[in-house]
């Protein structure tokens, strides 16, 4: 089996990491979080979200959060963009890539995004458009690949197709979401043969969160379909708060060490990515949820190797 030989990580820490938060967490935290993801390699960092702050608070600062990153020279900052108003006060605010995000479950886009599947799509166009014009990057997300919160299981068709049509608009790369972490590698498997018939694997990403554990072994599954981009938030930060029951997102830090042992190439240096887990977990009052960084921070503390 040839797995890749370099995967690209898109860091959902600021973004999917923190949109789920109870606590309301200070512009400043996001600013230096995006910082220190940035130092310690991560090639993409989604920073923002310019969705409604009814709907999600917990990014009301969007604008000011892309006014203060310092962006360092080949790194992104995509923010997430639901409609037109979304993508135009994102562009203001000096966004150079954008996504948009759709969903493979009727029910979780009525909830998420307060429209049908057809209708989100639709509401996509006007945003591929404009970003075309001003020159920005547009991903697209497709949630509920491996399960809906509401409707259960969500057939490998149904997501191929929302998939293909993201891709046909014109998004660069599709991201596949596991909204609620329920996937498991042989269910991973089947979507990705499915959705991979429709739209070339090498434009896919992978996006699993853990709820059940079984993030990490997804991201293998999904290596061994030639898979060679993956979504994860530092210390397993995340969650979409109109997915009830879902956890984090697969830890950067559990991917790495991963990819790392495999002699795969990221860029992301470990050590780093451990102490901005710790350094975030400190600002939230909790321990990392990753293995890795409790891992190597209790090494750490002991003075081992
Ligand atoms: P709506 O209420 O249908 O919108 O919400 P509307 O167009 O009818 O407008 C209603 C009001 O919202 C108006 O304000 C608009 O100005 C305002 P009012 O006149 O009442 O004062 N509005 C906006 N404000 C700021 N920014 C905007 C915007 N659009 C309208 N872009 C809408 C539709 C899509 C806006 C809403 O449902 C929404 O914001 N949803 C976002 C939900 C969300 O952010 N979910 C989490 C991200 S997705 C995720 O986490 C999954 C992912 O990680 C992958 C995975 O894990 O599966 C990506
Ligand atoms: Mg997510």
């Amino acid at each position: 089996m040839n797995l890749p030989t370099r995967v690209r990580i898109v860091e959902m820490g600021p973004r999917d990491g923190l949109q789920n938060e109870k606590q309301i967490v200070s512009t400043e935290i996001k600013v230096e979080l995006v910082a220190r993801l940035g130092a310690a390699g991560l090639p993409a960092i989604e920073a923002a979200s310019f969705v409604s702050p009814r709907w999600v608070p917990q990014m009301g600062d969007a604008a000011e959060v892309m006014a203060r990153i310092e962006r360092l020279p080949g790194v992104s900052y995509p923010v997430l963009t639901p409609n037109l108003q979304g993508f135009e006060a994102a562009l203001a605010a000096g966004a150079t890539e954008v996504a948009v995000f759709g969903a493979a479950s009727e029910s979780f886009s009525r909830k998420n995004i307060n429209c049908s599947i057809a209708e989100s799509l639709l509401r996509f166009e006007p945003v591929m458009a404009a970003a075309q014009a001003a020159g920005v990057r547009v991903r697209g997300y497709v949630s509920c690949v491996l399960g809906c919160p509401y409707e259960g299981e969500i057939s490998p068709e149904a997501v191929a197709g929302v998939a293909a049509t993201l891709f046909e608009m014109g998004c660069y790369e599709v991201s596949l979401g596991d909204t609620i972490g329920a996937g498991t590698p042989g269910k991973t498997r089947r979507m990705l043969d499915a959705v991979a018939r429709r739209v070339p694997v090498d434009k896919l990403a992978g996006h699993y969160h853990d709820t059940y554990g079984q993030a990490v072994a997804n991201v293998y599954a999904s290596l061994e379909a030639g898979v060679a981009c993956f979504d994860s938030a530092v210390a397993g930060l995340g969650g979409c708060p109109y997915a009830p029951g879902a956890s984090g997102n697969v830890a950067t830090e559990d991917v790495v060490y991963m990819l790392d042992g495999l002699g795969i190439e990221t860029g992301i240096s470990l050590d780093a990515l451990v102490d901005t887990a710790g350094w975030i977990s400190e600002r939230l009052g909790r321990p990392p949820a990753s293995k890795v960084a409790r891992a190597v921070l209790a090494k750490r503390a002991k003075g081992c190797h």
